[in-house]
């Protein structure tokens, strides 16, 4: 039933006029990640920063995390399989190509990167 539920959100987000999901391998691209990650660091860019809303909630650090992890948790957001409402509506509107590129870029990054403090 996953897959039927995939498909339902890519008609759905097809319908929204948004980027749809595309289906077969992806190659992640770090660099074009690395534009595609400015929405990403209000919450997971600042040390310590928790959200306000709707709860108080510790956004995870993303730098040099596993990039399948990253994937993987982003798709989850984006299916419902994990719940967490900020990071459902931010999931959904990210085509699988920028999935690809937003986890090359994160998983690219280590404590010495210079672009650590986007972390
Ligand atoms: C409004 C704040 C906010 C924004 C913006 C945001 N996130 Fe998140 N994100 C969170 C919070 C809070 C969590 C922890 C949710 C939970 O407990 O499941 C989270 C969790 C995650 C996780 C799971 C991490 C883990 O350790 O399990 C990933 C991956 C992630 N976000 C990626 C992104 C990406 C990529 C973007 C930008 C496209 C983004 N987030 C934008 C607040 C945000």
């Amino acid at each position: 039933m996953k897959a039927n539920k995939r498909y339902a959100l890519t008609l759905g987000m097809l319908a929204l006029g948004m980027p749809g999901a595309h289906a077969g391998e992806l190659t992640g691209n770090a660099e074009a990640g690395k534009t595609k990650v400015a929405m990403c660091i209000g919450c997971h860019g600042i040390p310590g920063y928790r959200t306000a809303y709707p709860e108080v909630y510790h956004a995870p650090k993303l730098g040099g995390q596993n990039v399948t992890y990253v994937e993987k948790s982003l798709k989850a957001y984006a299916s419902g399989d994990r719940r967490f409402q900020t990071m459902h509506a931010i999931a959904a509107s990210l085509s699988e190509q920028d999935i690809a590129d937003v986890a090359a870029y994160y998983a690219a990054q280590t404590a010495g990167s210079k672009s650590s403090t986007l972390k």
